[in-house]
């Protein structure tokens, strides 16, 4: 039995006009092209669809069973031409984006100024650890990744936002706060509060200490650079985080930031998509936004960094 959408949609005027010219006027044919299709279309059926009362031409048993499906796709292409048609504007649509735990200092603000200026646009953003991260773009799961490094193994369009440097921080009243050039061999013995494993940052600390000659054993691990901070503050130990995350402890001076020699370690965060998936126009837009905002925090960061 074939059927093809023109009929569909024809048919559907018909029944719901029950008037071949006045379908025939929204359809913008020929009463007679009308006719015809219907005519072709219980053919291909092989049962009546319409019937004559008087002036009215109205559905018969088969034509009310086929009415109820015919009702349900036009509603669904109506609904897929709305879909394609909000896609195509830049100011309307939901992104996915997702973003490493570390992130939250900046990405929010520019998820705020970017939201202020795009109304029409909702911004989904999942937070997690690096670990997620990567699994999601391996899944095509994020329009937008923000992250420290990308990770090489995948096909990916990735480009570099701004500086991440991760700095070792103490309680504002340690003994080592103040001091110049402290060695990595003073500090190692010292205890730890670091990220979990699967983080980028952790992945990053290992990097150093083992670049440095040093194995790096943490005390205690959190999934968290919040609660890091806050157990860096009560001296359950020295910790290593983002400058990015520290902003406001420095400001109140409730943590220090030590100056031990090769740090900070400098990473930088970046905007990943994954090779193959369609950036809509909104996702562009916020994807540029980001972009530009970037080059402004950055110049702010550094600031902080020579306070
Ligand atoms: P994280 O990621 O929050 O998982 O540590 C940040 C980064 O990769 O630098």
């Amino acid at each position: 039995m074939h059927i093809s959408f023109r009929q569909i949609q024809i048919f559907q005027t018909v029944a719901q006009t029950e008037n071949f010219t006045r379908a025939a006027e929204l359809l913008h044919m020929t009463q007679p092209a009308i006719s015809m299709q219907v005519k072709q279309l219980e053919e291909n059926v092989g049962l009546s669809l319409f019937e004559r009362q008087g002036k009215r031409i109205v559905l018969t048993a088969a034509g009310r069973a086929m009415h109820t499906y015919t009702c349900e796709i036009s509603a669904k292409y109506q609904g897929m031409v709305e879909t394609l048609e909000e896609l195509k504007d830049v100011h309307q649509g939901v992104i996915n984006v997702s973003a490493a735990n570390t992130s939250i200092y900046f990405i929010t603000r520019m998820l705020a100024g970017f939201s202020q200026q795009n109304e029409g646009i909702t911004v989904s953003l999942n937070i997690t650890n690096r670990k997620t991260l990567v699994e999601q773009l391996q899944n095509y799961e994020a329009d937008l990744v923000v992250m420290g490094e990308p990770p090489s193994n995948l096909d990916l369009h990735s480009q570099r936002l701004m500086c991440n440097p991760l700095v070792l921080i103490a309680p504002a009243n340690h003994p080592l706060a103040g001091q110049k050039a402290i060695s990595v061999s003073a500090i190692i013995g010292e205890k730890f509060v670091v990220r979990e494993p699967g983080s980028g940052t952790r992945a990053a600390i290992e990097r150093f200490f083992a670049e440095h000659g040093h194995t790096f054993t943490s005390t205690l691990e959190m999934g968290s650079n919040e609660s890091i901070k806050y157990s860096v503050i009560a001296g359950l130990g020295l910790g290593i985080v983002s400058l990015h995350s520290i902003r406001l402890e420095l400001e109140t001076h409730s943590l220090a930031i030590l100056d031990v020699q090769n740090f900070p370690i400098q990473r930088y965060w970046h905007i990943v998509t994954r090779e193959g998936k369609w950036l809509s126009p909104a996702a562009q837009a916020f994807k540029e936004y980001v972009i530009a905002e970037a080059a402004t925090y950055s110049q702010d960061y550094q600031q902080l960094l020579l306070a």
